[in-house]
């Protein structure tokens, strides 16, 4: 497995499996990698000859209040994750390879309408260093298939949005949500919870699982549904951001006749951010 800082390495590393013919998957993350992210490894695996896994903790995502300087940074770590599974090559460039002008001067790349809501109102600017980053991970590694976990499902969508609209010449493929046994959707940011905070966590879930039960048996009182499930988290010690019954396609609020659903929560449990989702097909 190659680590690679730069990109002219990249250049010449791709040129090289590209002379021989072979496709690329791409996995973005920041790192501070789980077993979340190595089943994207080995879904992204599936789709190409060689995977490339970059580690870069975005600056440009991060609100000024935010968790930029405490996010978890454990390069070696991931490194010795990814030598056990299917990675051909990390990419850990440093700011200034991914930003040449600064993050500040960045072109930056902005879908409209699917991050207004959501982890958009709640994060303002989030979405555009999401989407700024990934198309220049995309134009610098031009991959043949990208891959993005479904536990970020608003992030998904938009950046198939960005590459539909772009004509950008790749394959977004979403991974299912890895949980731990008790429900928990894997994420770095779990490392923020205390004990005591990580056994209040998995209720997030089961709350998912609770609307999409009382979905699947023909509830369409939306509005009724999202209140009380906020009520019971917020009183499990929760500070619920948003919990929201939408179309899966694209965020809109479905009509009673709507039969492809997900279900998004976000909340505040001591020091840590919680997403998590469920898509309900009825
Ligand atoms: O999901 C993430 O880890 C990040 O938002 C991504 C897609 C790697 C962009 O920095």
């Amino acid at each position: 497995m190659l680590v690679i800082h730069t990109q002219q390495e990249l250049a010449e590393q791709i040129a090289e499996w590209r002379h021989h013919d072979e496709h690329i998957a791409l996995v973005p993350t920041m790192g501070s990698l789980h077993a979340g992210h190595l089943s994207l490894v080995e879904l992204a695996r599936e789709h190409a000859e060689r995977v490339i896994v970059s580690i870069f903790v975005n600056p440009t995502q991060f609100g000024e209040s935010e968790d930029f300087d405490d996010y978890p940074r454990s390069l070696e770590r991931d490194q010795r994750r990814l030598k056990t599974t299917a990675t051909d090559m990390i990419f850990a460039p440093d700011v200034e390879t991914l930003y040449p002008f600064g993050p500040d001067k960045a072109t930056t790349v902005s879908v409209p309408g699917l991050t207004e809501n959501f982890c958009g109102a709640t994060r303002p600017g989030h979405f555009d260093g999401v989407t700024t980053v990934v198309a220049r991970l995309f134009a610098i590694v031009q991959p043949d298939v990208a891959v993005f976990g479904q536990k970020d499902y608003q992030q998904q969508l938009v950046i198939r949005r960005m590459t539909a609209d772009l004509s950008l010449p790749v394959t977004i493929i979403t991974g299912e949500t890895v949980r731990d046994d008790d429900g928990l959707a894997l994420s770095s940011r779990n490392s923020y919870l205390s004990d005591e905070e990580r056994a209040i966590a998995p209720a997030l879930y089961a709350s998912l699982q609770s609307v999409g039960q009382q979905l699947q048996a023909g509830g369409r009182e939306f509005a009724e549904l999202e209140a009380a499930a906020i009520e019971k988290l917020n009183n499990a010690g929760f500070k619920v951001d948003y919990f929201a019954i939408r179309r899966a396609l694209n965020l809109e609020v479905p009509d009673r006749d709507c039969d492809d659903l997900v279900v998004l929560v976000a909340a505040q449990l001591g020091p840590a951010r919680l997403i998590d989702n469920i898509v309900v097909t009825i």
